[in-house]
């Protein structure tokens, strides 16, 4: 087996209410779920990545607040390992509200940091990076300085290490992580506030700002994505489920299983339909426990489709 993937970056605690369509100000209603669930970017990516059968750790800042037990739990109920993540104490967990709406698969996120301090380069420096065959960094405005430090500090102690980033928020601050990484993910928000209209206008346009050989990530919602490297583009079309069930962490769902394709030596062309076709799914279903139950088909239908081709 592989060694473990890293993703480094935010874990957070999200109150997930199900609204059917979005709910008029000023209103007091029952709605058909509501649930607590643990969320952040690289806490979602770091759960896909075990579900689909990777070794899989998480590295974040935890709180001893009366939710640690709560994280803890649902880190290992997933299969995630969280050994090395510092916890503080006397502090809160960053904390999402989300509303997703069951009519038309809407999700609006209210979050909160609270006040638990950021992961810094004193505690990545003190990883053993060989234990792992990938680190994956959810691009943090508000940790910019320390991410390009663990970001060199890979570079100057594992020259062979493959490192992906996440750029979702539109902050100017996160286009100096674009020249940094192997694999850089770049949302449609992000897109937008660079200039870009299209994905594919999008991805060659941050291909000029990567070193060469980068591989560029853009997804598109519900028009799909599209990857780029040395000049190639290519796009894929959106797979949706039959009916939408639940959005949040999609894009996460997108990344992991991205890097999967890219641990497993894939190209890139292929992990970009792997990539669509694990969000999809993930869409249909709630929550990320079980995902992994879809990789062996969309395994082979790409076989077959390949083979068609
Ligand atoms: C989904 C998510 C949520 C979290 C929010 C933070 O991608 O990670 O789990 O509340 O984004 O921005």
């Amino acid at each position: 087996m592989k060694k473990p993937t890293l993703c480094v970056g935010l874990v957070c605690v999200d109150v997930v209410a199900e609204t059917e369509g979005f709910p008029v100000e000023d209103t007091d209603q029952r709605i058909p779920d509501l649930s607590y669930r643990r969320g952040g970017n690289a806490s979602n990516s770091s759960t896909v990545l075990a579900q689909l059968g990777m070794k899989s750790e998480f590295l974040g800042t935890l709180t001893n607040s009366m939710q640690l037990d709560f994280i803890r739990e649902d880190f290992s109920k997933h299969c995630v390992t969280i050994e090395q993540c510092p916890i503080f104490p006397d502090c809160e967990f960053s904390t999402s509200i989300v509303i997703i709406s069951t009519i038309n698969g809407t999700q609006t996120i209210l979050h909160h940091p609270k006040n638990l301090p950021e992961l810094d380069i004193q505690h990545f420096s003190n990883l053993d990076l060989t234990n792992y065959s990938w680190i994956h960094f959810e691009g943090r405005s508000t940790n910019i300085d320390n991410i390009k430090q663990m970001i060199r500090t890979v570079r100057e102690r594992l020259e062979y290490m493959k490192i992906s980033v996440e750029i979702e928020k539109a902050r100017p601050v996160l286009d100096e992580l674009l020249p940094l990484a192997d694999v850089v993910f770049v949302s449609k928000e992000y897109a937008y506030f660079s200039g870009f209209r299209t994905m594919k206008e999008a991805v060659e346009g941050f291909l000029d700002v990567t070193k060469p050989g980068t591989i560029v990530v853009c997804a598109w919602g519900s028009e799909g994505a599209a990857a780029g490297q040395n000049g190639t583009v290519v796009s894929q079309s959106a797979c949706p489920p039959v009916q939408i069930v639940d959005t949040l962490g999609a894009g996460d769902t997108f990344n992991a299983a991205f890097i999967y394709s890219q641990v497993n030596l894939w190209d890139w062309e292929k992990g970009l339909e792997f990539a669509c076709q694990i969000a999809g799914n993930k869409i249909g279903q709630k929550g990320f426990l079980g995902i992994g139950r879809f990789k062996h088909p969309v395994e082979a239908l790409l076989k077959s489709q390949q083979q068609r081709r």
